[in-house]
């Protein structure tokens, strides 16, 4: 299971610190939300500050760009320092466009499902994508509770990429925690997003390690 702490939750007074946790820790890649205030509700950073947080990381940065028309940013992103980049299925007006343009920048190409929007619309584009993920909260804030639904959608999502890309993985991103985290596993997950569950645990480096187990 690959483990990605979500930097949202983190203290960005002092990222450093935090990455460097991330770092030590046993994490496999460092998760990175881009709002832009229009696709979802909130603002939280762009291309500027992933620079920095570059500058530190060992680990892939796993970009979930959470704004309106991602087709536009993907050489600035890939420049910032993105190692995956995800983007919204309900954003991309050319999804299929978009995939190849992050996939021919260099970069790992995912994509990412509201709550709302059924594993079906996925048919003609997994085959483009290195991962999927799907959304157990609506996007736009750290710390709410998780979907239960997301479970049928992870065993769905698991068949359709037996049929068409059994080497796509599958990410989730909400609510995950330490309850969640193997039943997520068991219907077929093999990435798991987690911001508050860690960063707002006593100890952010044994709850990761925990998760991991
Ligand atoms: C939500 C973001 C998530 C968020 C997850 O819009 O995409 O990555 O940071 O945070 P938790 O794990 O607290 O739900
Ligand atoms: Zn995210």
């Amino acid at each position: 299971m690959i483990l990605s702490p979500s930097l949202l939750s983190a203290d960005f007074g002092n990222l450093q610190r935090d990455i460097e946790m991330l770092n030590a820790s046993e994490c496999d890649w460092l998760h990175v939300d881009v709002m832009d205030g229009l696709f979802v509700p909130n603002i939280s950073f762009g291309q500027p500050v992933i620079k920095h947080i570059k500058k530190h990381a060992r680990k892939p940065l796993d970009v979930h760009l959470m704004i309106m028309d991602p087709g536009r940013y993907v050489g600035s992103f890939k420049e910032a320092g993105a190692d995956i980049l995800t983007v919204h299925y309900e954003a991309c007006t050319h999804l299929d466009r978009v995939l190849h343009a992050i996939k021919d920048a260099g970069m790992k190409a995912g994509v990412v499902l509201n709550p709302g929007s059924p594993v079906s619309l996925m048919e003609d584009t997994v085959q483009l994508c290195d991962l999927v993920l799907l959304m157990s909260v609506n996007p736009g804030f750290g710390g709410q509770k998780f979907i239960e639904n997301t479970y049928n959608k992870v065993r769905q999502l698991r068949d359709l990429c037996n049929r068409k890309n059994p080497e796509c993985l599958i990410e989730i991103d909400g609510g995950v925690n330490l309850q969640n985290a193997h039943l997520l596993v068991e219907a077929g997950a093999d990435a798991l997003v987690a911001g508050n569950a860690v960063f707002a645990s006593p100890d952010p480096m044994a709850t990761i390690k925990a998760m991991k187990q």
